[in-house]
């Protein structure tokens, strides 16, 4: 008999159906979809006719009915739904990025803030998560999808098994942009296309020289220092929008170009941007002294589609932000698992039952959010080479 747990998604737009979707296929639970509640109560209340589910108007009984509860929301939301979780004793799933920061009143401008108070604010709002999940019976589950996407276990095996040193790790998040209408404001999203996007490659590097440094010494082998430079690309005067590439980002970069260092010198490159054509590129390659390894999240060629007529695909699901389905296309037959959503969630209720902290937990989104806003400190210093300051 599997074990009941009472669900509840809080945000009701892409993620909320993302996960909603994933929970189907949790596996060592019996997950009983509590329902949903949102900042705006007629999308929560569309969602929930969509889906079957109740929609809720007050954030504590929804908790209070819950036994876990999803934040899908924007990331400016964050810290204090999950604080309001856990301060009523029940496990939080957060999704990416774990938190930030958004600036402090109306006259805030993505643009212009000092990096350091950024980077000062955004430590301050993750140490007052952790200090909440360390006062909870409640634990925080870090939605970091990659960590559980099958291509990235299956080279967490493959270092652990050879005791390989990776040398050097290139990974890219990018896409033609965010369906999000608070992504691309500083004051809702934290960032633009590193905090959105290279949050995820970035996260599955920290925990591939993590899984390598409990191999070879008992402990993680964790970022040193950090180079960046960041663009707004679309935000140029002489860019010519052909209404392929979202344009609408108000103050937050759209690329991102980061040179991480590890603390045994060995190096990292990561790119994230709102640039690209042709689907969501999700790829990390390692190059270790005994092996190389390409992770071809998406696309992949694991089924591939030659269709003559854009119109015979209308109701065909092909990839995430396909731009077209004329031609060849890397359709995907089943992106949720190539993404690691069903396997991450799985992995959650699997943690929410046994109480053992999950794999992608809050200290590993805690070093993410430090190293991307020092990352954002060197940017401003034009890419200055910036020590990561850690805690814990
Ligand atoms: N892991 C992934 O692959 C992935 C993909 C997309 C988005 N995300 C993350 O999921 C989160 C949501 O993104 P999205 O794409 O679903 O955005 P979205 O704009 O589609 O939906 C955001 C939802 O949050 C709700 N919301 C915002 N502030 C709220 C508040 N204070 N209280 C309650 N509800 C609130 C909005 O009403 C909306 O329903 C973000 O953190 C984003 O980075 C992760």
């Amino acid at each position: 008999m599997k074990k009941n747990v009472r669900t509840g998604i809080i945000g009701s737009g892409y993620a909320a159906q993302f996960h909603l979707d994933a929970l189907q296929k949790v596996n060592v639970a019996a997950v009983d979809v509590t329902g949903v509640y949102s900042r705006n109560p007629q999308n929560a209340q569309k969602f929930a006719s969509k889906n079957g589910l109740s929609s809720f108007t007050s954030l504590a009984e929804f908790i209070n009915a819950s036994d876990v509860l999803h934040v899908c929301t924007s990331p400016v939301s964050h810290e204090e739904i999950a604080i309001q979780v856990l301060q009523q004793n029940k496990d939080v799933i957060i999704e990416k990025p774990l938190t930030g920061y958004f600036g402090s009143d109306d006259s805030f401008n993505g643009e212009t803030f000092s990096r350091k108070v950024g980077l000062e604010q955004a430590a301050a709002s993750v140490k007052r998560m952790l200090e909440a999940e360390k006062a909870s019976k409640g634990m925080i589950m870090y939605a970091e999808n990659w960590i559980y996407a099958p291509a990235i276990q299956k080279e967490k095996e493959v270092i652990e098994k050879t005791k390989a040193q990776i040398l050097w790790i290139q990974a890219q998040q990018s896409h033609s942009g965010s369906h999000s209408l608070d992504y691309g404001k500083w004051k809702f999203s934290g960032g633009g296309s590193l905090m959105g996007k290279g949050c995820h490659p970035l996260s599955a590097v920290i925990y591939l020289k993590a899984v390598e440094g409990m191999v070879l010494n008992g402990k993680p082998i964790r970022p040193k220092s950090v180079s960046c430079k960041t663009h707004a690309i679309t935000r140029l005067s002489g860019f010519k929008n052909q209404g392929h590439l979202r344009d609408s980002y108000t103050d937050v970069e759209d690329h991102a170009s980061v040179h991480l260092v590890f603390e045994d010198g060995t190096i990292a490159d990561i790119v994230a941007n709102e640039l690209v054509h042709g689907g969501v590129k999700n790829y990390l390659e390692v190059h270790a002294n005994n092996h190389r390894t390409i992770c071809n999240l998406t696309p992949n060629n694991a089924m591939q589609t030659y269709n003559p007529a854009d119109a015979n695909f209308a109701d065909i699901y092909v990839s995430e932000k396909i731009g077209t389905k004329q031609g060849w296309s890397n359709m995907s037959p089943d992106e949720s698992w190539f993404n690691g959503y069903q396997h991450e969630l799985d992995a959650f209720y699997k943690s929410h039952l046994s109480r053992e902290e999950a794999e992608s937990n809050s200290r590993l989104a805690a070093d993410v959010i430090v190293t991307i806003y020092t990352a954002y400190l060197s940017a401003e210093r034009k890419g200055e080479e910036v020590t990561i300051e850690l805690e814990h």
